[in-house]
């Protein structure tokens, strides 16, 4: 999924002109009770909110787009996430960037001329890594053959592929704009044009059983993704599901769902590296990881997130969502609604949200280093956890068995702030 790490931080609601001292480096520069030593990587991630239908699941700043590609204002939005990033330089300045993920909402209904001119802006604004990863989200029902070459020859180079299930009666009941052979298409073109691409596939889909998985996975499987990110459909509030909820598979067959996915995917070389994520030998999603790492993403678009560290304290913003309002509000020089430093329990659970969903788990060395937290503020929930049989430790390092990715909220739980 992506696009927007687990956070556990409600932030105040946003004053119409912006959040105060949003862009105010020395306010969030001045000295404070944490330390940290070492900044973490930067990403970057750039919100694209339109599609072309919205799916009656999908609780993403996504907007239905009624005039289709045609009628989207291109050019005045990449304006504003130009100025969006111009004004937050100066709370990144002399960074790197690691990654880059352009996220939606559906990405490639985006020219692959304006995504050209949107890199080509960013890269004159900001270093990027050698190799930096650079994924674009693609919906098969945008699929055109010239048009992922072009997106490519743009500097995107993955492509993440959002399928959701190759059976058409399920794309049907998911709302979806494409079938199963747009999406074979769509696939077979992302595997010809980029060195790397992800499959973004649903499970306990309505009306699915076990033998649907398997055709699934056998039709996935058989265009060996390099990644693939398979998600437990998720009932979420305020969606078209949530009002008109369908009838969805049993508990106990959707946790042997898991089961199939997982033995299936390792014996064809993808190993589950995350909670829903699977990937061959070097092919793991660096942006993702960096999330998962807890380290810094500036978020630039409608509704984005952003994380950024500095020396006593992290900040958390938010964008304005509505993407009109965000346009005006990102030319007017503000177009962070909330900013907000995170307070050091909300850190130490937002570490474990994170961390805790990485099959290797993290190093005692890195909690400190991106928390500016002591190892000590965590002793007795890992002893609690080790107890229960969630977590295995060794002297460096700390993981979730198998049983702690199973019951992996459980898990987390216990490092929630206490009362
Ligand atoms: C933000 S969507 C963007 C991808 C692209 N717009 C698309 O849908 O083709 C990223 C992925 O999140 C997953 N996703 C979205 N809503 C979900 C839900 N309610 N439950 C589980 N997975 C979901 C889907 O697999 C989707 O491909
Ligand atoms: S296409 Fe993707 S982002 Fe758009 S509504 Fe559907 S799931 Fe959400």
């Amino acid at each position: 999924m992506s696009a927007s790490p687990a956070v556990s931080v409600p932030l105040r609601a946003a004053t119409p002109e912006g959040a105060p001292h949003a862009h105010d480096v020395m306010h969030w520069m001045r000295p404070g009770t944490l330390q940290f030593q070492a900044l973490p990587p930067l990403s970057l991630y750039i919100h694209l909110p339109w599609c072309l239908r919205k799916c009656p699941y999908c609780d993403f700043n996504s907007h239905e787009s009624r005039t289709g590609a045609d009628g989207l204002p291109e050019a005045q939005y990449i304006d504003a996430l130009i100025a969006d990033l111009d004004a937050s330089l100066p709370l990144v300045w002399g960074r790197p960037v690691h990654s880059i993920f352009i996220g939606g909402g559906t990405p490639s209904l985006f020219s692959p001329a304006a995504v050209d001119r949107l890199l080509g802006d960013v890269r004159a604004r900001l270093k990027l890594e050698p190799g930096c990863e650079i994924t674009l989200e693609a919906n098969p029902g945008t699929f055109e053959r010239h048009r992922f070459r072009a997106y490519r020859a743009a500097g995107v180079t993955r492509l993440s592929v959002g399928v959701q299930s190759f059976n058409d009666a399920h794309l049907q009941a998911l709302g979806r704009v494409h079938d199963r052979a747009q999406a074979i298409a769509a696939l077979e073109e992302a595997a010809q044009a980029f060195d790397t691409f992800n499959l973004d596939l649903m499970y306990a889909l309505p009306g699915q059983n076990l033998a649907g998985l398997d055709a699934d996975l056998d039709q996935a499987l058989a265009l060996a993704p390099p990644h693939l990110s398979v998600y437990h459909l998720t009932i979420e509030p305020n969606t078209f599901f949530a009002k008109h909820p369908p009838a969805l598979p049993e508990d106990d067959i959707a946790y042997a769902m898991l089961d199939r996915i997982t033995e299936r995917t390792a014996a064809h070389g993808l190993q589950r590296y995350e909670v829903s994520a699977y990937a061959q030998d070097g092919h793991r999603c660096a942006h993702n990881l960096n999330y998962w790492q807890f380290g810094d993403y500036l978020g630039l678009g409608a509704g984005a997130h952003g994380k950024l560290t500095f020396a006593h304290r992290v900040l958390r913003q938010v964008r304005f969502r509505e993407p009109r309002l965000y346009m005006e509000r990102a030319m007017a020089g503000n177009a962070v609604a909330q900013a907000e430093e995170v307070g050091r329990a909300d850190l130490l659970f937002e570490y474990m949200l994170n961390a805790l969903r990485l099959r290797e788990g993290f190093a005692l060395a890195q909690f400190s280093e991106r928390t500016g937290l002591p190892v000590s503020t965590i002793q007795r929930p890992l002893q609690e956890a080790e107890r229960k049989g969630l977590i295995g430790r060794a002297l460096h390092r700390v993981w979730p068995t198998a049983r702690g990715l199973d019951f992996l909220s459980d898990l987390q739980s216990l490092f929630l702030p206490e009362e």
